[in-house]
């Protein structure tokens, strides 16, 4: 409850200095007269209160998963950064159980941690734990994946999520050269999970580069299944791309090869390419061209030798500076970074958000983006 005071009075200060900043000066002292000067007998009363630090301060990291290498950097990258600040940090992760995520931040609220970090599994899944960290007067900042349906979060760090998703489409758009295609070409999509709001925007984002080259015949998904409701993919699972990948290849591609496979994750890429070898598809003769997102060590290792055409590299180093900038926010009142206040409604507010730039990767342009700025040295890469 002190906390809640507190944060309410911090905001209520904030705000009137920022109204008080956009007025001429000379009103000031005439709005705030109820402000005494110091008696002269008060010795050393420093003007202003010391601005809290993050000494003794904890902050705790809810990580969805460590089957995927971007959320084991992720977790490394904000558990380095809070702690150069002088935060302890109790990071978990749940290995995509969605009950195990509710228990381990039920667990750090009962230990008190200061404020609460969360990429959520599921995101509407955990607002009964979101209200109680809000009644602990604990804020939380949504890492990555926006939290849904709360009132609790304070503020989102994340990518342009549609903006992968465009930059996606634009590359088959491009590397297929579609707006000049003389031959129809068949394309497979395997989207993200239903219940990660990052998947439904970066479908969104493909299709609106896309669908007029499905609709106009470029395109031929023979499957069918071009919707997000149809090729989504719960928990982002590979074994279940690998397997619908598969199912494809054998109910619709005996007669003509597969040229794209669409796919929203490294994970989908593993698994098409697993479901590619099994049905006989050979680099450099009818391999067809495959994308995915995070540019995963072995994703690009992948792009180098063919096996997969492109990624999606997102910085997590500059997320989580990003989010470490609200974690200090909340936390000693200081000023976040946010870029976006319009777009990432969670169904009760829109969320401020910092969002960071994705690039896309490919065997061009993969030293200049991953090795040069030393996401990944090139011995790892050899
Ligand atoms: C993230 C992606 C990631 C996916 C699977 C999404 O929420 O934004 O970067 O590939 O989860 O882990």
């Amino acid at each position: 409850m002190k906390k809640i005071l507190a944060m309410i009075l911090a905001g209520a200060m904030m705000l009137s200095m920022g109204a008080c900043s956009n007025e001429a000066p000379a009103e000031k002292p005439a709005e705030t007269p109820a402000a005494p000067s110091a008696p002269a007998e008060t010795p050393a009363a420093p003007a202003t209160p010391a601005a809290p630090s993050a000494e003794g301060k904890t902050v705790g990291v809810a990580m969805p998963t460590q089957s995927s290498e971007r959320w084991i950097n992720d977790g490394a990258n904000m558990k380095a950064q809070l702690e150069a600040l002088g935060y302890e940090v109790e990071l978990q992760y749940a290995e995509d159980d969605v009950q195990m995520q509710v228990s381990q931040i039920e667990n750090m609220i009962a230990s008190g941690v200061d404020c609460l970090v969360i990429a959520s599994i599921d995101s509407v899944a955990l607002t009964g734990v979101e209200a109680q960290a809000k009644e602990a007067g604990i804020p939380i900042i949504a890492y990555d994946r926006l939290l849904m349906e709360t009132d609790a979060v304070s503020y989102y760090a994340s990518f342009d999520n549609e903006g992968v998703g465009r930059a996606i489409g634009e590359y088959i758009e491009t590397a297929k050269d579609l707006a000049n295609a003389t031959e129809p070409l068949t394309i497979e999509f395997f989207m993200g999970s239903p219940d990660d709001n990052n998947a439904v925007l970066l479908y969104n984002g493909v299709m609106k580069v896309l669908q007029p080259y499905l609709d106009n015949g470029t395109l031929v998904c023979k499957s069918g299944r071009t919707s997000f409701e149809e090729t989504c993919i719960l928990r982002w699972s590979q074994e279940t791309a690998q397997k619908n990948c598969e199912d494809y290849l054998a109910g619709f591609y005996a007669d003509e090869d597969l040229d794209i496979c669409c796919t929203a994750f490294d994970g989908f890429a593993y698994g098409c390419r697993s479901a590619l070898e099994g049905a006989g598809y050979k680099l450099g003769e009818n391999w067809p061209l495959i994308t995915g997102q995070d540019a995963e060590l072995m994703a690009t290792k992948n792009i180098i030798s063919g096996y997969q055409t492109m990624s999606i590299a997102k910085d997590t180093r500059t997320l989580a500076e990003k989010c470490v900038t609200m974690v200090n926010a909340v936390l000693t009142g200081a000023e976040p970074e946010i870029n976006d206040t319009t777009t990432y409604d969670n169904g009760v507010f829109v969320v401020p958000s910092y969002l960071c730039t994705p690039v896309a990767v490919d065997v061009n342009n993969y030293q200049e983006v991953l090795v040069d700025t030393g996401y990944y040295t090139a011995d790892q890469l050899a």
